[in-house]
This record gives C-alpha cells, structure tokens and sequence, in this order.
C-alpha cells in the first residue's frame, strides 16, 4: 500500500515513522505542514492522486488544549474541516481523536458508544472532526487516545522531568484520573489495524493498561527516572487551569483487543521504555 502519514513531527507522527520501518512491505509519504497543510482541501487532493495513496493516517492536529479555548476557529479549521478534506479524497483513512470528547464526569470506563459531551473547545472540534470524517466516509477507523507522551515534542513526562530536577517540590492535581498513553504503543496497535486482514471500521479506544491519577504519574515518572524531588497531591480547585480538565476520562478499550487481537502494555511499562529511548 501507498500510505500517507500526516503531521509526521509530532509525538505519533514520529512513532510512526520510526516503526514504519519494520513494515517495509508499504511506501510511506510522512508529510507535515510545510509539505502537505491538510486544511488545503485542494493540495490534499493532489497528493493523494499524485502519489496514488491507499490509506492515510492522520497524526496531524491542534493539540494546544488552552490555545484552542482562545482561538476555537483555527482549532475547528485543522482538527474538523481538514480532517472532512481528508477523508474526502477517496482513500481509506485511519484518524486519530481523544478522550476530551467526553464530559470527564464518568465514573466507569467510557465505552466507543457512550455519550458524548465535550467541555472544552479542543473537545469539541475533535467531535466535530470525527462527525465529519463519518459523513464524508462512513468506512473511516477512528482511533481515540488519552495522555499521549513519548521522547518526542512537549509532554507531561518530559515536564515533569524537567520541573523535577529544578525544584525541591512538585504539587500535582489526584482528582483528574485516566491513563497514560505511550505514542509507540499506539503505533503498534494503528499498524495492528493497517495489517489486520480485514478492514474494520469503526471508532476504537486506545490507551495503555491500568488507571492513575497525575499525581501517581508524576511520582512514578520521578521514581523510574532517579529525580530526587518531593510531590504533593492537590485538588483541582487548588490549580489555576485555563481550561477545565476532565475528572475522569478512563477508556474502556475491551473492542480495540477483541477486534485487532493486541495485548497492551501496562501504563509504568510503556513509562519505563520511554524514558529509557529518553536517556
Ligand atoms: N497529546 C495528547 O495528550 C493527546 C491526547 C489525546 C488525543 N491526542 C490526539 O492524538 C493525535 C496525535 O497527537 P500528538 O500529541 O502526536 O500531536 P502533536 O505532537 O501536536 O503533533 C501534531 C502535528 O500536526 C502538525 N500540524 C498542525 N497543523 C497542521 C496542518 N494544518 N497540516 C499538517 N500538519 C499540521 C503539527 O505541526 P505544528 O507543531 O507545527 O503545529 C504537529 O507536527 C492528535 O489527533 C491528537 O488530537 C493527543
């Protein structure tokens, strides 16, 4: 297959690119902005004929959850339009989304076909993103993740870190759970899906195994990384957020194992891989 891999610079764009190599069987086109802007209805038409691409992969998005709260039209213009442009093209198209479609509210895992809510307009452009992709190709795979980090980019874990060995004491929030999610385990599972001898559409949720909160997340990042430095749990409340924060947004992620047949990493495994890649 010809597959076109978009925002390659980021967190899963690297990641897949990276494991792309140990599935030389395909051609890749790993594009970013400054070679493919997928808002550019008509240079995504182009490429996708010009290099006869079977299958995109989606990596590209506005992922600034506080930025997108001050300027929702330009959130809305990559993470929704771009995304209808996309699936548009005639390929097949696997699209990544998030855990923020959700209210946070919840108290059990969300299931792919539980309601949604979002509260943020992050939240809401990524909804509107895979409404769109839906409409305009009913055969799309959406993939939603949660507290995606790797050695790549800027994350909670390369925070942490950083903020860790230049102060005595971190204070970080307990009352926002989830789970943490390795950007080369998603890779595995997006190749998982590109290799399963059918096409199974549909929305899946992936993130690694297990639930913790920030805090416990912080203080395991510390603990395997050797950082010297004292966390203390903290409410919410006690944090000045721009944008609210989910309360809870586990994904139930029982249909991605059944459908594709993978095993998933505990969240501390993946932790430990990515700081290893990091040192
Ligand atoms: N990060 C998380 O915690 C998280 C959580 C849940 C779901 N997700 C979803 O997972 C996916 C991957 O996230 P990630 O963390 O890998 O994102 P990321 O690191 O922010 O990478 C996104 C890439 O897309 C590029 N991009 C932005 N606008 C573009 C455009 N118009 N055309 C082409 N490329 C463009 C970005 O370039 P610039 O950097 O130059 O803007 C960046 O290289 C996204 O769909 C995201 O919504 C992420």
């Amino acid at each position: 297959m010809n597959i076109l891999i978009t925002g390659c610079n980021g967190q899963l764009g690297t990641e897949m690119r990276l494991l792309s190599a140990s599935h030389p069987l395909h051609t890749y086109f790993f594009t970013d902005v400054q070679e493919l802007d997928i808002t550019n209805r008509e240079a995504i038409r182009s490429f996708v004929q010009e290099h006869a691409i079977d299958l995109i992969v989606n990596c590209a998005a506005y992922t600034n959850v506080d930025k997108a709260e001050e300027d929702e039209l330009t959130a809305r213009l990559i993470n929704a339009q771009a995304v209808e442009n996309l699936g548009a093209v005639g390929a097949k198209i696997i699209h990544i989304s998030t855990d923020y479609v959700f209210s946070g509210d919840e108290h059990v895992p969300c299931r792919e076909e539980d309601s949604v809510a979002p509260r943020t307009a992050y939240g809401r452009t990524k909804l509107e993103g895979e409404q769109l992709l839906l409409a305009v190709c009913p055969d799309s795979i959406i993939f939603r993740t949660a507290w995606l980090y790797s050695p790549f980019g800027n994350n909670f874990v390369k925070t942490m870190l950083h903020y860790g060995q230049e102060r005595d004491e971190l204070r970080v929030v307990f009352d926002q759970i989830g789970t943490p999610t390795y950007a080369a385990d998603l890779a595995v599972a997006i190749f998982a899906a590109i290799e399963s001898p059918e096409w199974h559409a549909g929305i899946y949720h992936f993130t690694n195994e297990g639930v913790c909160s920030w805090f416990d997340f912080t203080v395991e990042i510390l603990r395997q990384a050797g950082v010297q430095c004292k966390v203390t749990p903290i409410l919410s409340s006690e944090y000045q957020y721009k944008t609210p924060r989910p309360h809870y947004s586990v994904l139930d992620k029982s249909k991605i194992k059944r459908t594709f047949g993978i095993s998933i990493p505990y969240w501390t495994d993946g932790l430990s891989r990515c700081l290893s890649h990091l040192k």
